[in-house]
């Protein structure tokens, strides 16, 4: 078998043990889980908290008016929305979109681990201080706040994926907030462009760059 079509055997695995999972309560009062979606090559990956209600319902991460504003942050530095894979920290929602409990956190992060482990993004993007706060753990970084982490690219290692990893506001957070909003367009034209830009600095030179 192709290495390709193992890693895709092994995501669709993943997808369905997260489709019936019962390792924490979300799963009593979910419609529908949502895993993530996007390439399995992606060279960046986006990490949000947890399905609000049209992404419950359509089982799709991002796709209610938050999403729309990150469709169009993605696309302000010239990133196809389709070329990115987009996940959140937690696969189910959590009721009235509260913010998910430590259980709840604990009980994800086998999967998001794995989904790092199949993608191995160059750059990874934290929307928000519960995936900023959450990944900064993980990747055995001390968190403060999401004010603090904003903006900045730090080098780290996930599992054993090398990554560049940068937090910015949630778009939800941001969609009422003009402040927010525009910290949040500095921060994709700033420090998210230059990780992911960064990536192209990293790659072998070929006769094609020369001619
Ligand atoms: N907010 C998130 O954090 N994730 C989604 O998928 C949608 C809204």
């Amino acid at each position: 078998m192709e290495d390709s079509e193992v890693k895709r055997k092994s995501y669709e695995k993943l997808v369905a043990e997260i489709g019936r999972c019962t390792r924490c309560p979300l799963h009593l009062s979910r419609r529908n889980p949502v895993p993530g979606e996007g390439p399995l090559d992606a060279d960046v990956m986006l990490i949000g908290e947890a399905p609000g209600r049209v992404e419950d319902e359509t089982g799709r991460p991002f796709v209610g008016p938050a999403g729309r504003l990150l469709t169009a942050l993605l696309e302000s530095i010239g990133l196809k929305r389709d070329r990115v894979y987009i996940t959140n920290v937690v696969k189910c929602r959590p009721p009235n979109n509260r913010d998910p409990s430590d259980e709840e956190l604990r009980a994800c992060t086998g999967y998001l681990l794995r989904q790092i482990g199949l993608v191995k993004p160059k750059t990874v993007v934290l929307l928000g201080r519960v995936a900023g706060r959450h990944v900064y753990g993980l990747a055995g970084l001390k968190w403060s706040s999401i004010r603090e982490a904003r903006g900045k690219i730090v080098t780290v290692s996930i599992g054993d994926v090398r990554v560049r990893l940068v937090a910015t506001f949630h778009p939800a957070a941001a969609l009422y907030n003009p402040t927010l909003r525009r910290e949040l367009e500095e921060d994709f034209k700033g420090a998210i462009r230059e990780a992911v830009l960064g990536e192209k600095g990293d790659k072998k030179k070929t006769l094609m760059d020369f001619m």
